[in-house]
């Protein structure tokens, strides 16, 4: 009989929230076991499901422990210079954040600070925002560009974030977020940008290979559903799935623009109608839910919840890590805050920050679940049961986080 090759680790008597299945529930396998070889899960199942003599390189025992997939950031502004809490402190005094960004503040003060940063300066602050989201189990982020708005600044955040992904033990995927806001240089033509953005910027940072995806944000503040059906057909025609920030502070239709692009997500939706919601069903498009933002700018309005549900739209869950709308760097708190603010069951938020955001960045086929062939990235729970991972704020129950096979803390 051919010898078995040995597992690289095993991780035994754990209990499992595989995400596995596409329905609801979490997949749970109790008295579990894991087992990795070259970084990719090999065995996944009941620990009586071993392969008879199955050996390891390495072998842990979890003494009852939850493991769930490693969670996956999927929407994040985290590479960003200088702060905004001035903002803050203004809209706490009855300022609204779309007055601010009217009156040159807002995203541009960001825009100011990021481009008088270096290289160097973006990345040492990004990285300490990346570490605080890795201490909570994450293996996956997205980092978006934006608050570069012009080529070279762009490709320099572009640059920055997928250096966090060589420096730190995580899986970095980067999205050009050129149709963020209007440049001061642009003089107010937000077609010429757009324009722009289309026929240079996008190519160059496709050729460059610096954008794994193309994002925009339609709003009344920021560009139309016709300047961002441009950018999206730029994009698909440079072989770039596409993800939109759409009906954050107003119904813009972007929910409807998003799906009828075929875009992988529609994020933050708070104000959402059935029509779009339908739209995204059909389409596939996930919703991002991004309760952060909707705190820190006191929103009243959540997003339809229920007519995703309605229609099978898939919601996934994220930080929106930025200096303005989120300025947060824990995904266990903003799991926290979509169960309490935005209703979501103590699955759908598990799902959300797993396999939904997976598919939501169009990984499903390699992160987001216990399965074999994935990527062996785990989060390992000291819990006795899986709520109990966002239930206490200010408390982080990670035991241990894994990367690719290898335990890194
Ligand atoms: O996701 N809505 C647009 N973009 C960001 C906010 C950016 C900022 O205020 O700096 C968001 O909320
Ligand atoms: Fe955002």
């Amino acid at each position: 009989m051919a010898e078995r090759r040995p597992f690289d680790r095993l991780w035994l008597g754990a209990h499992l929230a595989t995400m596995a299945e596409a329905g609801p529930g979490l997949g749970v396998i109790q008295d579990g076991a894991i087992g990795a070889i070259n970084g990719r899960i090999a065995f996944v199942g009941p620990e009586t499901a071993l392969p008879h003599g199955a050996s390891a390189h390495e072998t842990m025992r979890l003494d009852g422990r939850w493991v769930t997939p490693g969670l996956i950031d999927c929407h994040t502004h985290i590479v960003y210079a200088g702060n905004r809490a001035a903002e803050w402190e203004m809209r706490l005094g009855g300022a609204n954040y779309e007055d601010i960004a009217r009156a040159g503040g807002g995203i541009l003060s960001s825009v100011q600070a990021v481009r008088a940063a270096s290289e160097e300066a973006l990345r040492a602050q990004a990285l300490a925002r990346v570490d605080r989201l890795l201490a909570e189990g994450v293996t996956t982020i997205e980092a978006k560009s934006g608050y570069g708005l012009d080529l070279d600044n762009e490709r320099k955040l572009l640059r920055v974030a997928r250096s966090l992904g060589a420096a730190r033990a995580v899986r970095l995927v980067t999205t050009f977020l050129g149709a963020h806001a209007l440049p001061p240089e642009a003089c107010g033509d937000r077609d010429a940008f757009i324009d722009e953005i289309c026929t240079t910027m996008l190519p160059a940072i496709a050729a460059a290979g610096l954008a794994d995806a193309v994002d925009g944000f339609c709003e009344g503040i920021a560009f139309s559903p016709g300047q961002i059906g441009r950018v999206f057909d730029a994009a698909h025609g440079l072989g770039l799935p596409v993800k939109l920030h759409a009906d954050q502070l107003t119904n813009g239709s972007g929910a409807a623009l998003a799906a009828r692009h075929g875009a992988l997500s529609a994020d933050h939706l708070e104000y959402t109608d059935e029509a779009g919601a339908a739209a995204m069903g059909a389409a596939g498009t996930v919703a991002v839910l991004l309760p952060g933002a909707f705190y820190m700018l006191r929103e009243r309005q959540a997003p339809p919840v229920a007519a995703f549900r309605r229609h099978g739209v898939g919601m996934a869950v994220s930080t929106d890590c930025n200096p303005g709308t989120a300025p947060l760097v824990s995904l266990l708190l903003a799991m926290n805050m979509a169960a309490t603010l935005f209703g979501l069951t103590v699955d759908e938020v598990l799902r959300g920050v797993t396999r939904e955001a997976a598919r939501a960045l169009g990984l499903l086929d390699s992160v987001g679940s216990l399965e074999v062939g994935r990527a062996c990235d785990l989060a390992i729970w000291s819990v006795q049961h899986p709520v109990e991972i966002f239930h206490t704020l200010g408390h982080n129950p990670l035991f241990a986080r894994v990367f690719a096979g290898n335990v890194t803390d």
